[in-house]
């Protein structure tokens, strides 16, 4: 068990430019165990690049970044492929191989990690664990061209959760759902949180999924992360920058100061 005292995951003065181009000058965030941190900010700013330096589908310039304390910037291939069995991605989009059925795509991560150590049997265990989980049980046969938005968005994360990860960082999973299948994501993302104890970082910037899932708010501008604490500091956020922020992405149907106060 980590200590629940010290972040399950730290960035530590993390540069990160491409070209002439500096999206990070320094990030420091802290994540903890059994929690979901929800990362805002503005488009471009750099919140899909944090995430992908996490599991090194991109590199940092500078500074620390360590998961349970090991340091993330230094690992090994193996310790590398051990690290991104543990920290499942949800990508933005939640891509799923069209010509694939919804089982074998479940059971991508699951090929590709363990190779030929799982049998048949466990393999479809696992496949059909992950669609229940997602609530989708017994869809291994339908193709994704089948599913509706949300379903795929589902399978996506079924995909991810068949490795049992212990971190499951989501990339704008609400973004361009409708509101109730954005509110069944959310619902989603917080039983996996009760049942399965999996820690999360959700990158967002739809306001009531990230009130729905957050218990720790963080907000990217300009290279940093300029606030960062529970959800009730960001309904009342006392730096403007952000206190617009959240103004301009409460979402249309949906009274920003209701939003705000609920
Ligand atoms: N692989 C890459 N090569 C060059 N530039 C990139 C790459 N990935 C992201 N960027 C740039 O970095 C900035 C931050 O990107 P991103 O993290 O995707 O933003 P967002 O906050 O919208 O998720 C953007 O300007 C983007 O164009
Ligand atoms: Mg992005």
């Amino acid at each position: 068990m980590a200590d629940p005292t010290e972040p399950l995951i730290r960035f530590a003065g993390v540069r990160k430019a491409f070209g002439p181009k500096v999206i990070y000058r320094r990030l420091d965030l802290d994540v903890f165990a059994g929690q979901t941190l929800v990362v805002m900010g503005g488009s471009g700013v750099g919140k899909s690049v944090l995430l992908k330096m996490l599991i090194r589908l991109l590199e940092a310039d500078g500074g620390s970044i360590r998961y349970r304390g090991d340091e993330v910037t230094m690992m090994s291939e193996r310790k590398l492929r051990e690290l991104r069995r543990n920290i499942a991605m949800l990508f933005q989009g939640g891509a799923l191989f069209d010509s694939l059925s919804v089982g074998d795509n479940v059971a991508y991560g699951l090929h590709e990690h363990y190779g030929k150590k799982l049998d048949r049997a466990s393999n479809e265990e696992r496949v059909a664990w992950a669609l229940s989980l997602v609530d989708l049980p017994g869809i291994e046969d339908m193709r994704p061209a089948e599913l509706s938005g949300g379903m795929k968005k589902r399978v996506a994360l079924a995909r991810a959760i068949a490795l049992h990860p212990e971190v499951v960082l989501y990339d704008e999973p609400t973004t361009g759902l409708d509101p109730i299948n954005a509110t069944r994501v959310n619902h989603l993302i917080n039983g996996l949180k009760r049942t399965l104890h999996v820690t999360s970082i959700v990158v967002t910037h739809d306001m009531s999924s990230a009130f729905a899932v957050g218990d720790r708010m963080a907000f990217v501008y300009q290279g940093e992360i300029i606030a960062v604490g529970d959800p009730e500091s960001f309904r009342s956020p006392t730096d403007p920058r952000v206190a617009d922020f959240i103004k301009g992405h409460a979402p249309e149907h949906e009274d920003v100061d209701t939003l705000l106060k609920a």
